[in-house]
Parts: structure tokens; C-alpha cells; sequence
């Protein structure tokens, strides 16, 4: 990081570096918080495609549902605002299964996780890094890199993370998805999401959601005027223009030296030993 001074945007709670847009009060609450037998979880690392599968699970439902901040997000007032809320909740999160409040383990709630490809994650978040006055300034691919790897981000460790939820991809409430199988067949993602929230929709209705569902047409909403730019799913900004910036699979090829490239799967390989993935 460039600037001293910009260490205040970040905290540690429980190990894990987060912005201040999350205040220390709320995430020692969350413990306590009061979770409903028919809440849905919207689980992922930071750069995973959150805003892409929020976008597609909205879609999916023709019921009233509300996508929350991030449970995460704000002061202890939020959690008030989300109790508060009368139709079905989805609530997106970045937190650790370890972090998760205990009311949505023991209710059994639905929960879906996305990952990402992590070298791809990681040149997503450098971006994210660069773009996000929420975030500490990095100079450099480089710098950022070692920070990534270090697991010295917002969030903290990528690894410690997705394991820390795959230990749990086989329990009947958790649906485990992956960026890279939306992209080759969005339609078949759809239906798997669609079957394991019991919602009843048609091949067009599929169809129709994929379309809307595009990078473009994604993009092109938040572009518009007439959109409210400022939701997201993700508690490191409300500025959803700071979201769509490539949506590729592979653009870490563009940034990884192959130095750097044998460094990370060096810590991959010795990382994921404990992966059944
Ligand atoms: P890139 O920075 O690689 O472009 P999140 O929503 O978790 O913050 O993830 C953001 C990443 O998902 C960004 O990746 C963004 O472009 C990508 N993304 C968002 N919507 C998408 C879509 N409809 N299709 C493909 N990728 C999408």
C-alpha cells in the first residue's frame, strides 16, 4: 500500500482485514443475529461474480424478494433495518463460513457460494483496488500480487476462505457454483439454481433471464440514467459502475509473469492439499 495514512480504511476483526464501511459494533453483533428458516445466503470472496448471480437469482423469483446490503455492511443500525424487512430476504455476504452468524446454520438456510478462478479473482480485485476510494491505494500489479497471496486484502485470505466453505459444499442447504461454469453454460447454471430454490420456471423463462443476464445488457443497466447505480451486493462500494469491468475468464494471463505464475500455484498446490475440489 502507497500511503500510510490510508491503513485507517481498513480494521481487523477476528484476523481478517475489513473496510470501515463495516463497523466493528455490527460484525461483533452478528453473532446474535436472527436469522429466518427462509432466508437466502448469497455467498462469495470478494470478485467472484456476486453482482452477476444476484442479478440472475432476482430474475428467477416472480414473488416479492429483497436483496439486502451485505449483512455485513454499515453500522448496527442495519441489522435493525434488515429485521425490520417484511418480504424474503436474499442477503449477500463476504464472510468467512467461520464468521457466518450460527441462527443461519442452525436454520438450515439456503445458502449459495461462488468462487472464481483465483488468479482471475485476484487481477479483478487489483482493479477494484485501483478504482475503489474504499479501498487502500496499491501502486503496482506486482505490489498487489504479494498482498493477494499474503492474503493481506480485504477479506483476507482467497484460500482460507473457499475452504472454509467448501468444507461445508455437501450439506443439503449449500449450493457451490463457479464463475467459469456460468460463463460456458449460464442456461444449465440457471436450472441448478432454479431446482435448488424450488422455483418452478420454463426453458424460455431461462432463456430470457440468460439474455438480460449478460455481461452487456448488465453493464448497459447500470450505464443507464434511470437506474439506481447505487446498490450493490458488495460491501466495499454502493457504486455499481465499479463492478462490470471486463467479465472474462483467463485475463490474469494478461498480468501474471510467469515467475509470479509459478509462485501461485506453488502456494495453490500447498494450499489446496486440503481441498476435495
Ligand atoms: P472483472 O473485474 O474480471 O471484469 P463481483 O460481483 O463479485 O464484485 O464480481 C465482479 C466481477 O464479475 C467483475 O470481473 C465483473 O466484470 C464480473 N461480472 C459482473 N457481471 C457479469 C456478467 N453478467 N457476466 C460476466 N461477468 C460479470
Amino acid at each position: 500500500m502507497s500511503n500510510s495514512g490510508e491503513a485507517e480504511l481498513l480494521h481487523t476483526f477476528k484476523g481478517i482485514p475489513f473496510t470501515t464501511r463495516s463497523s466493528p459494533e455490527l460484525l461483533k453483533s452478528l453473532d446474535t443475529f436472527d436469522a429466518r428458516e427462509d432466508d437466502v445466503l448469497l455467498v462469495s470472496y470478494p470478485k467472484s461474480g456476486t453482482h452477476w448471480l444476484a442479478g440472475v437469482i432476482t430474475k428467477l423469483y416472480n414473488t416479492q424478494v429483497t436483496i439486502t446490503s451485505p449483512i455485513e455492511f454499515g453500522d448496527i443500525s442495519r441489522l435493525e433495518e434488515l429485521n425490520k424487512l417484511s418480504s424474503k430476504r436474499i442477503i449477500p455476504t463476504h464472510l468467512d463460513y467461520n464468521m457466518l452468524p450460527p441462527n443461519f446454520k442452525n436454520k438450515k438456510c439456503k445458502m449459495i457460494y461462488i468462487s472464481r478462478n483465483p488468479k482471475d479473482t485476484a487481477v479483478s480485485m487489483f482493479h477494484y483496488y485501483r478504482d475503489n476510494p474504499n479501498l487502500p491505494t496499491v501502486d503496482t500489479w506486482t505490489a498487489f500480487f504479494d498482498l493477494f497471496l499474503k492474503g493481506n486484502v480485504v477479506c483476507g485470505s482467497w484460500f482460507n476462505h473457499f475452504l472454509s466453505w467448501e468444507e461445508h459444499k455437501d450439506e443439503k442447504n449449500i449450493l457451490f457454483l463457479f464463475y467459469e461454469d456460468m460463463k460456458k453454460n449460464l442456461p444449465k447454471v440457471v436450472k441448478e439454481i432454479a431446482l435448488f430454490l424450488n422455483l418452478n420456471v420454463s426453458d424460455n423463462d431461462i432463456q430470457d433471464i440468460c439474455k438480460k443476464s449478460s455481461f452487456s445488457e448488465m453493464k448497459n443497466d447500470t450505464e443507464k440514467e434511470n437506474s439506481d447505480p447505487s446498490h450493490t451486493v458488495c460491501a466495499l462500494t454502493s457504486n455499481r459502475k465499479l463492478i462490470f469491468r471486463k467479465g472474462a475468464v483467463g485475463d490474469w494471463k494478461n498480468y501474471f509473469t510467469p515467475k509470479q505464475n509459478i509462485r501461485f500455484q506453488e502456494i495453490f498446490n500447498e494450499k489446496m492439499k486440503l481441498s476435495k475440489m
